[in-house]
């Protein structure tokens, strides 16, 4: 997902309203996994997630730049970027695709991964009513894990923490991409579950010749 290229962490949240998002009260029991939690982005977690933008780490993988915007708009309006991390009826911003093209924006939100200080973001998009996604949506699911903490387990909670919060959604399955070398974010797809579902070619709004690999996880009912 980052969407190394596909789904990538940063095309959820910037919405407005999150004291009315569902999504926001599915995850209000965050789930405790293997010493990571997914929380709700919220003041007390900010300074940790400032700290980690300020180490270098960019949330989106296809954006080295994307950390250091985040650290102008948490500077210019710390709250605002914490209630822009939920979006349910997608009231945030358009998206600008890598080739500058502008798509509509989807319902989404993010989750922290917590481990005691920031460790990693999961994010979530979807069509309301439909398991489809539009062509230039290359999966559900993004996540990224800062740097220093990789290798430890934390995509793969992340991801098995967030996908019944999925299912309250009514989604039969989710669907994510990787990079046909991204073995890291494969491995972590397989082990929730995810199955092979086929090679394709991204949309030219992402290069060309730029292929990935989509994967289906179904979600029980
Ligand atoms: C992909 C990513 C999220 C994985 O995070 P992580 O917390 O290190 O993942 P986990 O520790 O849960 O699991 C990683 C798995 O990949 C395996 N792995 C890691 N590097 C590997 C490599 N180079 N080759 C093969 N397997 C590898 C690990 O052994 C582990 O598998 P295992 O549990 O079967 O042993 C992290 O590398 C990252 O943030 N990358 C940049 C962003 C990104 O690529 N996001 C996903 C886009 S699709």
């Amino acid at each position: 997902m980052a969407f190394n290229s596909f789904a990538t962490v940063d095309d959820v949240g910037t919405g407005e309203d999150h004291a009315e998002a569902p999504a926001a009260e599915i995850c209000d029991a965050a789930r405790h996994n293997g010493g990571t939690q997914l929380v709700r982005p919220a003041a007390e977690y900010l300074p940790s997630y400032r700290a980690a933008l300020e180490r270098g780490w960019s949330p989106n993988t296809v954006n080295p730049a994307a950390g250091w915007i985040e650290l102008d708009r948490i500077h210019a309006d710390p709250v605002a970027f914490l209630n822009a991390q939920d979006d349910p009826h997608a009231k945030g911003e358009p998206i600008t695709l890598p080739d500058g093209s502008v798509v509509p924006r989807l319902p989404g939100y993010r989750r922290w991964i917590w481990d005691g200080k920031l460790a990693g973001v999961v994010s979530l998009r979807w069509q309301p009513g439909s398991a489809a996604l539009p062509q230039h949506v290359l999966g559900h699911v993004g996540y990224t894990v800062v740097p220093w903490k990789r290798g430890r387990g934390y995509a793969t909670a992340a991801l098995r923490d967030l996908l019944p919060e999925v299912g309250v959604l009514g989604l039969p399955h989710v669907e994510l991409s990787t990079d046909v070398g991204n073995l890291a974010s494969q491995h972590v797809i397989m082990a929730n579950g995810g199955v092979l579902v086929e090679r394709f070619n991204k949309p030219a709004a992402f290069g060309p010749d730029s292929f990935a690999l989509r994967w289906r996880i179904m979600l029980d009912q």
